[in-house]
């Protein structure tokens, strides 16, 4: 029995504010943007009706349809989010209510950047154990709402959108080969957006609303350094090499990032795609999207080598080799 994607949807914003937009807001200008993350445009919600669960929602009904299967057919949906329109419910349970997946449990993850590599980890634990037999998970944000937009240090990178797999245990091989995750709470200092403050009859917080506040040569250097090692990692567990694998579908938060992890694993940029150009940094959704758009563009062949890896703040990171 093997753990297989059978299908995937994306959903991304209509409205698009590009780097020269963004100069009308905070003292930038595309040169720069362009030069420091290789971003040109990113996809911005245009308000409480196309938040992070109707995002997800969307995303979710085109991953059943790509897949070919009803919304009774699932046993587990997770979204990972960091900017859910909700504490409680859950987007996944306005996932479920929405769709009519009536069969499904239902909970949301928060592992950052990572989200949908944790999801898919989570999934696939569900899936060997017997607990379920078809999954959807999803990675959704609204990053702009999360964003101090006065702050050309950080509002330049994120985006908004959601992207969604089905995962299915079927007969014969492939599928997840091999994957790991990990986290490093020592560094969560580096990229953070706190919560609201405590307020009850023993203490009333004053602080106010808080924004993603991040050291960005940290997290660069952090990034550089852990997703080629656990790449290498998954590889040197199923004996591949670098060259074997036709994409390495990463999170999409800087073009020099990819550049430096193309260099460091020895491999060709041709095998890593990229279109942070258009979305910016959507954090847990970065890597579905970009899977979905492959897929729908026939890149992906059965029996393809694929690398989906990430990091994000937390710290946590991880890597999943799939055999398409
Ligand atoms: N436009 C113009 N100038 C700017 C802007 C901007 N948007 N932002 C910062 N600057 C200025 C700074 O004020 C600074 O000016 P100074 O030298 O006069 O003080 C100068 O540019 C250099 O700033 P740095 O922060 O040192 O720039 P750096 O080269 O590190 O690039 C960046 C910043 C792009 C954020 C980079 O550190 C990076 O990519 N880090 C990786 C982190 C990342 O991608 N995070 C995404 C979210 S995290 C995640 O996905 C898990």
């Amino acid at each position: 029995m093997a753990v297989k994607i059978i299908g995937t949807g994306s959903y991304l914003p209509k409205n698009v504010a590009d780097n020269q937009f963004l100069s009308t807001i905070v003292d930038t200008n595309d040169e720069w943007i362009s030069q420091r993350t290789g971003i040109k445009e990113r996809h911005l919600s245009s308000g409480s009706k196309e938040g992070t669960s109707f995002m997800a929602i969307e995303a979710a009904r085109a991953a059943l349809d790509n897949a070919g299967i009803t919304p009774e057919d699932l046993d587990l949906i997770i979204v990972a989010t960091v900017s859910a329109d909700t504490y409680v419910p859950s987007t996944s349970c306005q996932v479920q209510g929405e769709i009519g997946a009536i069969r499904a449990t239902c909970f949301d993850l928060n592992a950052a950047c990572s989200g949908f590599l944790f999801s898919m980890n989570t999934a696939n634990a569900y899936l060997e154990m017997g607990m379920a037999k078809t999954a959807l998970i999803i990675g959704a944000e609204t990053l702009s709402r999360e964003v101090d937009w006065s702050d050309r240090s950080t509002c330049i990178l994120f985006g908004d959108g959601a992207g969604a797999a089905v995962l299915k245990k079927v007969e014969g091989e492939g599928g997840i080969l091999a994957s790991v995750t990990g986290s490093d709470g020592t560094q969560g200092d580096v990229l953070t957006c706190k919560g609201r403050g405590i307020q009850n009859p023993f203490y009333k917080s004053r602080r106010k609303k808080d924004y993603i506040q991040m050291q960005g040569q940290a997290v660069f250097r952090f990034a550089v350094s852990t997703v080629p090692k656990y790449i290498k990692h998954i590889l040197k567990k199923t004996e591949l090499e670098p060259d074997d694998i036709k994409y390495y579908i990463l999170h999409q938060a800087n073009r020099r990032i990819l550049e430096l992890i193309a260099k460091r694993l020895k491999v060709d940029m041709d095998k890593i795609p990229m279109n942070l150009d258009h979305y910016g940094n959507t954090s847990s959704a970065s890597i579905p999207i970009l899977l979905d758009e492959l897929n729908r563009n026939g890149l992906l062949e059965q029996g393809d080598k694929i690398v989906l890896s990430g990091f994000g703040g937390g710290l946590t990171w991880g890597a999943t080799l799939i055999e398409w």
